[in-house]
């Protein structure tokens, strides 16, 4: 059976670049605490009339052009993001509309920030069974609207940025081999943006005691994270007859580099040369745009050989988490 591909990759990041030095002056931390800790060194900012159906238009825009593709070719369109522009209507219809892709149903998923290889999964399923032709794939967080830039312990951790593909049967690209998704929402309330759905609907009350900003308990974030990455690696290698030796880059989530190095730590074959964290450095959390946006670097910059191996995996809110194999074809 033909296998779906990726077959055409973009990004976008905003010019805005807020650094450590910077954070020192807005709360009370250390470029070396956040270096140490956590690995990140700089994250982009969207400005304040760019939001997350700009970026991922713009991320679109270079997918399509790099797939040899107009939006008139897709006919479908899936959007991972935690930061939409509206509650409704979809980010999906907004950049839809953006790129002309007038013969394209959209649809946002909300998978935090496993949303990339949730969206993979989901556009290798309808490709396969031939449901849909050309799927546009847009990864896009504009995360800088739901921080809170007093709060040390997530004003460090997080960044802007959108990253998209197209998954197609027909053309060359990284073939999808394998893809593994899971879920906990006994977690739910680890990781966490409490109100303005339906349950704590915006109120005078609710901007007093910042309940429209990220609320994250870290360290229990932290454990659960190289968990549950260390055992979708395990799956998805195994789902598809691979060993660890096969695999030539390791993308994790790019959320702290302190995880990605535990996470590699418990393979015997995944060595240090194979990791891949330049994300993470320049761009800290991206959430749903992070591993395509580092996907998308390597591509660009022609790391990837042919016939290497490529291992994603991914761990958000929700708990949700997974991997995809990808192969270069
Ligand atoms: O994308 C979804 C998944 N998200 C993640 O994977 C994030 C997972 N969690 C983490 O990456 C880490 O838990 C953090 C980076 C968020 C925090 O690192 P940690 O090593 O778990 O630190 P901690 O929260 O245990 O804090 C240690 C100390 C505390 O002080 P005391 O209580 O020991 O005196 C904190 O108050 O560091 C303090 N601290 C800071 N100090 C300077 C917390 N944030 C900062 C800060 N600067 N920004």
């Amino acid at each position: 059976m033909t296998k779906a591909k990726i077959i055409g990759l973009g990004s976008y990041y905003p010019k805005k670049v807020l650094t450590n030095f910077d954070l020192e002056k807005m709360v009370e931390t250390s470029d070396e605490w956040i270096r140490t800790r956590t690995g990140v060194e700089e994250r982009r900012i969207a400005a304040d009339d760019e939001f997350s159906s700009d970026m991922g238009t713009n991320a679109a825009k270079e997918a399509l052009k790099d797939a040899n593709l107009n939006g008139s070719d897709i006919d479908f369109i899936l959007v991972a993001t935690l930061t939409p522009d509206y509650i409704f209507p979809s980010t999906a219809c907004l950049i839809q509309e953006n790129i002309k892709a007038n013969n394209a149903a959209a649809l946002d998923i909300q998978a935090a920030c496993s949303g990339y290889v949730y969206a993979l999964t989901l556009a290798k399923s309808l490709v396969e069974a031939k449901t849909y032709k050309n799927v546009l794939i847009v990864a896009t967080e504009k995360l800088s609207s739901i921080v809170d830039y007093k709060d040390r312990s997530t004003a460090i951790l997080f960044g802007d940025a959108a990253t998209a593909c197209v998954v197609s049967l027909d053309g060359k690209g990284l073939e999808i081999k394998s893809t593994f998704l899971a879920a906990s929402g006994k977690e739910a309330d680890l990781l966490i943006l409490p109100a303005g759905g339906s349950k704590l609907p915006a109120s005078i009350q609710t901007v007093k005691e910042k309940k429209h900003y990220i609320q994250m308990k870290g360290k229990e974030v932290y454990k659960h994270a190289v968990r549950r990455m260390k055992e979708a690696i395990e799956i998805c290698l195994k789902d598809a007859n691979l060993t660890e030796k096969e695999i030539s880059w390791l993308i994790p989530h790019q959320a702290n580099e302190r995880i990605i190095d535990a996470i590699a730590k418990r393979f015997e074959h995944l060595e240090s040369d194979k990791v891949f964290k330049e994300v993470v450095h320049k761009f800290g959390n991206t959430s749903a745009s992070s591993v395509g946006l580092a996907l998308d670097i390597l591509k660009k910059e022609n790391r990837i050989k042919p016939k290497e191996k490529i291992l994603l995996t991914v761990f958000g809110a929700g708990f949700t988490w997974g991997a995809c194999i990808l192969e270069n074809n």
